[in-house]
């Protein structure tokens, strides 16, 4: 898969408008849970689930307790907690959300339930981070998702709530991702997927600061859609 929410582009929704200026705080602060004060990496031997191919690439990652908490840009990016799962329903359950991005339709409390285990459980092993988007910590709003590969890089995908589109969220939680991804997770490639008529995420694509690769188109079948991912790239 490329990203839960990356996988395809994000399409108009008929929000365009006059948005608020993006907020002059720069960079990202990062908040480890207790007990992890820095992003030091954690031994081969303190984690689960390697690939035995990608030890080294894989110590060198560092591994993210729970409780992680980013912020800048005038977000607060927040871990997925049991209560907002009927939030999320109100966020996913879209018919954007469901043409373009993997998540299954109807997005109901079932699954809802079944994406935040799996967001567990993926994290447990250190492939996946999926945090809420919130401007101050409380209401999520949206997703951003960072998934880690074992070369070094990662990809990004996010929805917003069409109830909070068009308020530059989704560039200003790529952009907190994006510095989280280069300068905590130590990634030197941040990619993002997303079909070409995908208008929305294309201008997030480039709003956040990424460029267009010229990689071939990635093609692959969801929901039956054949999809045509263009690669958007960011480096360190
Ligand atoms: C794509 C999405 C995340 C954008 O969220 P958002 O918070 O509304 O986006 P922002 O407010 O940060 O706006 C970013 C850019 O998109 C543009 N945009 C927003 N809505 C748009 C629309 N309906 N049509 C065209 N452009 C739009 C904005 O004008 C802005 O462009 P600019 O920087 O050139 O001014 C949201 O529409 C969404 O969740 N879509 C469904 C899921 C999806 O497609 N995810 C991405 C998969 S790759």
């Amino acid at each position: 898969m490329t990203t839960e929410h990356g996988r395809r582009p994000a399409s108009p929704t008929g929000q365009e408008g006059a948005l608020p200026p993006v907020p002059a705080e720069q960079g990202t602060r990062t908040v480890f849970p207790p007990g992890r004060q820095s992003a030091s990496p954690l031994g081969l031997s303190e984690q689960q689930g390697r690939s035995p191919l990608a030890h080294s690439e894989q110590d060198r990652r560092p591994a993210f307790g729970s409780g992680l908490r980013l912020s800048g840009h005038g977000l607060v990016l927040r871990e997925w907690t049991d209560d907002d799962l009927p939030v999320m329903v109100e966020l996913f359950d879209d018919r954007e959300v469901a043409y373009w991005t993997p998540l299954v339709t109807p997005f109901d409390l079932g699954a809802a339930r079944n994406y935040l285990d799996k967001a567990r459980r993926t994290r447990a092993i250190d492939q996946r981070v999926h945090l809420a988007i919130t401007t101050d910590g409380g209401r999520a709003k949206g997703e951003a998702l960072l998934m880690m590969r074992d070369d070094g890089t990662g990809s990004i995908g996010y929805a917003v709530g069409a109830a909070y589109r068009g308020q530059r969220l989704a560039v200003r939680a790529v952009q907190v991702m994006t510095d989280f991804a280069h300068e905590v997770a130590g990634l030197a490639q941040v990619f993002l997927e997303i079909e070409p008529d995908n208008e929305p995420s294309t201008r997030v694509a480039r709003a956040a600061g990424f460029h267009l690769s010229d990689a071939p188109p990635n093609i692959v079948e969801d929901k039956g859609r054949t999809l045509s991912l263009l690669t958007w790239t960011h480096f360190r």
